[in-house]
């Protein structure tokens, strides 16, 4: 397949990322500051640079564990089925875990693995989103954290990616088709 040629232009700097996951990483410190180690887990691919960040910026016991989920394949539309490719490593019953994504558009994805995970019995889960586009939403759900609210436009970088390009850009882009 080839594809359409296009530009990327900056929507969100790594800098701005890096000071809202700052501040992100305060309040979830202080909403699982009885926890004694938190189960951190990746929704890859996506995730696999904010999480990486994340994780750095909290002064806390964490275990780090990924699953991955695919709904896009290699469109820009969600095909509304999720897959399961790779599950978690750890167990999770009875533990506080933190789900990790980098965006939620149809809300598909991030409702299969949050009723998925919560079958398995955790203590608390909750879950993160560097991006949230509500405009989007086919599922009722909404991340306990976000990291920016964006509209609808077809972003890459910082593990996002077009086609499985652009993930690492070290910022938020959009694409701006050539024609
Ligand atoms: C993308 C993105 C989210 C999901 C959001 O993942 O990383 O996980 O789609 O879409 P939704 O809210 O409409 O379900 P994708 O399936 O493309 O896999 P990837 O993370 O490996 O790129
Ligand atoms: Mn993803
Ligand atoms: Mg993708």
């Amino acid at each position: 397949m080839t594809q359409r040629p296009y530009v990327v232009d900056e929507m969100i700097s790594a800098k701005s990322i890096a000071a809202r996951i700052e501040e992100l990483s305060r309040e979830i410190q202080n909403d699982f500051s009885e926890t004694d180690k938190l189960v951190v887990v990746g929704l890859l691919r996506g995730s696999f640079v904010f999480i990486a960040d994340l994780v750095r910026e909290l002064d806390m016991p964490v275990e780090v564990d990924f699953l991955e989920a695919s709904s896009y394949g290699n469109a820009t539309e969600s095909s509304r089925e999720v897959r399961i490719l790779k599950d978690l490593r750890g167990p999770i019953e009875g533990r506080d875990v933190l789900l990790v994504e980098d965006i939620v558009d149809t809300g598909h994805t991030l409702n299969h693995v949050i009723h998925l995970l919560e079958s398995r019995g955790p203590a608390r889960l909750r879950t993160i989103a560097l991006l949230d586009k509500p405009s989007r939403r086919e599922v009722d759900i909404r991340a306990d954290w976000i990291g920016f609210e964006i509209p609808d436009e077809f972003v890459v970088g910082y593990g996002i990616d077009f086609a499985q390009r652009n993930r690492n850009l070290p910022f938020i882009g959009k694409v701006r088709f050539e024609d």
